[in-house]
């Protein structure tokens, strides 16, 4: 049995006051929460990690940060590493998010360096994929999502592929409003477990989460996280509201 997984991820939202104000209330919110039931993962942006930390640390609510550079240090400059971030509390890193692909031109092979450079450091990736509107409509989302998922995570192995967390957002579900259907999401979660399977083993894929991200919110979060292959969320827009992220967490 897969432990659920939800992760907010608040994007380029919410300064340094406001980080405080919105962890104190989501902490708040879920006192009475059993968190045996999910972990509970907030991902900030990086000038808030440490406030975020200061809120959490003494809760079971985990740091995440929303992406990493794949160096150790050096002249890089604006970027940050896996190991500043462990420094700060970081857990977790969303790595691949398809707003990085987009925007910032990531490719699987630098997603691939910065999930290994994660896992050295000992934070857990978070890694997204997902097609675009245009692929599914021409029926080619396993071909694409199957092709991120074996580049993103070569050269793992079976102990490292157990810690990441993967995340399926079909790009046409974010932000929109437009949630892929709960079968949608189930069969390509299958599909992505399917792959884990014929790299390692079925013991191995077992074991991974795979969490469903795009327009999740209270209302569809029910049915989507009883699938049987749908083993948690990663929000953004309902995450910023600490009501309706709260509610998802408490609905599990
Ligand atoms: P959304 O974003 O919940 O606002 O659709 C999800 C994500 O991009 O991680």
């Amino acid at each position: 049995m897969r432990k659920k997984f939800i992760a907010g991820n608040w994007k380029m939202n919410t300064n340094y006051k406001d980080s405080h104000d919105l962890a104190e209330q989501i902490k708040g919110g879920l006192t009475e929460f059993d968190y045996e039931n999910a972990d509970v993962v907030l991902c900030p942006p990086f000038t808030s990690l440490s406030i975020v930390n200061d809120v959490i640390v003494d809760s079971p609510v985990m740091l995440g940060a929303q992406n990493v550079f794949y160096e150790d240090d050096g002249a890089y400059t604006g970027e940050i590493s896996a190991g500043m971030l462990r420094a700060v509390g970081c857990n977790y890193v969303i790595v691949g998010h398809s707003e990085r692909r987009q925007y910032f031109g990531e490719t699987n092979d630098i997603i691939n360096k910065k999930v290994l450079k994660a896992l050295g450091y000992e934070i857990n990736p978070i890694l997204c994929v997902g097609e675009t509107l245009e692929e599914r409509d021409g029926e080619r989302q396993e071909d694409v999502v199957g092709k991120q998922v074996r580049e993103c995570i070569a050269n793992l192995n079976a102990p490292d592929i157990e810690k990441v967390i993967i995340a399926y957002e079909p790009v046409w579900a974010i932000g929109t409003g437009v949630n892929a259907t709960s079968e949608q999401a189930n069969d390509m979660h299958k599909f992505i477990r399917g792959i884990i399977t014929e790299l390692y083993d079925e013991k191995t894929s077992s074991k991974v989460r795979i969490l469903y991200g795009g327009s999740m919110k209270p209302s569809n979060s029910k049915e989507l996280l009883s699938q049987s292959d749908i083993d948690g969320g990663l929000i953004g827009g309902a995450s910023l509201e600490a009501g309706s992220f709260t509610e998802i967490i408490r609905n599990i």
